[in-house]
């Protein structure tokens, strides 16, 4: 879960890591007294999970109060990279000297840490990385060793960083380091971290992600998820406990396990592509026991798109056997109809695997008038394309 500026800051703050916080808010009156109250002149910085903001023009500073308010009412509204900014964080303008970065990260291609510093930071640093990447220290952290004042002082020296605030920098990184292990974070980013005139190090943006596989060791990171942003198909997938992704496409595919419902979402592609380039509409694995319920909330889930136009059911049974699977499919679609869904959008089932022929039976058997049976993945792909293209 990526978080907003503003929540990545406030995690910092909790870890002593040094920043400034400010206030969020949604329209431009309250802005404006914000403004007052965290006193001018203020940085009004847009709050979506993107970067480059800056550039995109939200950040703006505002000498006074007034101009606070005003310029939330541009940045308010924005699109930038297709997220529309519905929050701003209004926060004390400070003074920089020199603007650096540093980042810790799941380097997954290391199977590592690794740590990424420079003393070019600020809005250039993607251009810094691609066309300078010697002014961008990275050092692999080992996760048994961790980040200690010496790592840090070896990051910060790799950097470049002036002697006179080796020290300084290095404190900061054990800081940001501690909030990147104990917080079970995959990316802790600070661009730019920046001297003032003081001599102060200061985080003046955050970038967080934390690892949802971690959750269960952080209650409190349930509060810091925020839906209004996220696709509402999704988010009623989520409330159902279910593995589910929207994607553009016009074909719903629910399957069983991870694998078979990445390599469906090829074949129904590839498929697709005979009958005017079909697409996919969702990932969705309902995993091992699929059972009734949880077929019947992946239905509802699917068939509530109003861009699916046909469904592919692929199972392959294994620890769960097909029979159980088609029993599922059938009760699944009685429950539906029993809560007053119609159900006139094609479902095509393959069943492979453990019990497939007590399955196909099953399915038979029930007769239902949407459900169609194909023998072979390839071709229940090519079928639930062809129809969801007849039905376009
Ligand atoms: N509180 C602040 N005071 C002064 N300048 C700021 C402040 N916050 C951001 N800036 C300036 O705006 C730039 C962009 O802001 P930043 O938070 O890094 O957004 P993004 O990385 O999305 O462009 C920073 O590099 C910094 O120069
Ligand atoms: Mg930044």
């Amino acid at each position: 879960m990526d978080l907003y500026e503003y929540q990545a800051k406030e995690l910092f703050a909790a870890h002593d890591v040094p920043t400034i916080l400010g206030e969020v808010v949604t329209d431009a009156a309250a802005a404006k007294a914000a403004a007052e109250r965290v006193g001018a002149p203020v940085v009004v910085k847009a709050q979506v999970k993107a970067g480059g903001r800056g550039k995109a023009g939200g950040v703006k500073f505002a000498p006074t109060a007034d101009d606070a308010g005003e310029k939330a009412g541009e940045i308010l509204g924005l699109n930038i990279k297709d997220h529309i900014v519905g929050k701003v964080l209004v926060v004390e303008a400070a003074d920089i000297e020199s603007e650096y970065y540093v980042s810790f990260l799941l380097d997954r291609t290391n199977r590592c840490f690794l740590a990424m510093a420079s003393v070019e930071g600020g809005m250039e640093i993607e251009e810094v990385a691609e066309t300078k990447p010697e002014a961008l220290a990275k050092v692999l952290i080992d996760p048994l060793v961790g980040v200690d004042l010496d790592k840090a002082k070896e990051i910060v020296l790799e950097a470049k960083f002036p002697a006179e605030l080796v020290d300084k920098v290095a404190d900061v990184l054990v800081k940001l380091w501690e909030t990147f292990v104990s917080e079970d974070a995959t990316l802790v980013e600070v661009n730019p971290l920046v001297l003032d005139p003081s001599g102060k190090i200061l985080a003046l943006d955050g970038k967080v992600s934390l690892d949802e596989n971690a959750d269960f060791r952080h209650p409190e990171h349930a509060a810091l998820v925020d839906d209004s942003a996220t696709d509402p198909l999704e988010v009623k997938a989520k409330e159902k406990g279910l593995n589910y992704v929207k994607l553009s496409g016009e074909v719903g595919i629910i399957g069983n396990g991870a694998g078979l419902v990445m390599s469906t979402l090829d074949v129904v592609a590839y498929a697709g592509e005979e009958f005017g380039g079909v697409k996919p509409a969702n990932f969705l694995d309902i995993g091992g026991g699929a059972s009734a319920q949880v077929m019947a909330d992946g239905l509802e889930i699917i068939l509530g798109d109003p861009e699916v136009k046909s469904v592919f059911v692929n199972v392959f049974g294994g620890i769960t056997s097909c029979d159980a699977v088609a029993n599922g499919i059938v009760q699944a679609l009685e429950m539906l109809s029993a809560d007053g869904t119609v159900i006139t959008k094609p479902l095509v089932c393959r069943l492979d695997g453990n019990n497939a022929d007590e399955g196909r039976r099953i399915l038979d058997e029930a007769e239902h008038d949407v459900i169609e049976l194909v023998d072979t993945m390839d071709d229940a792909a090519r079928r639930v394309a062809e129809l969801a293209a007849a039905a376009s």
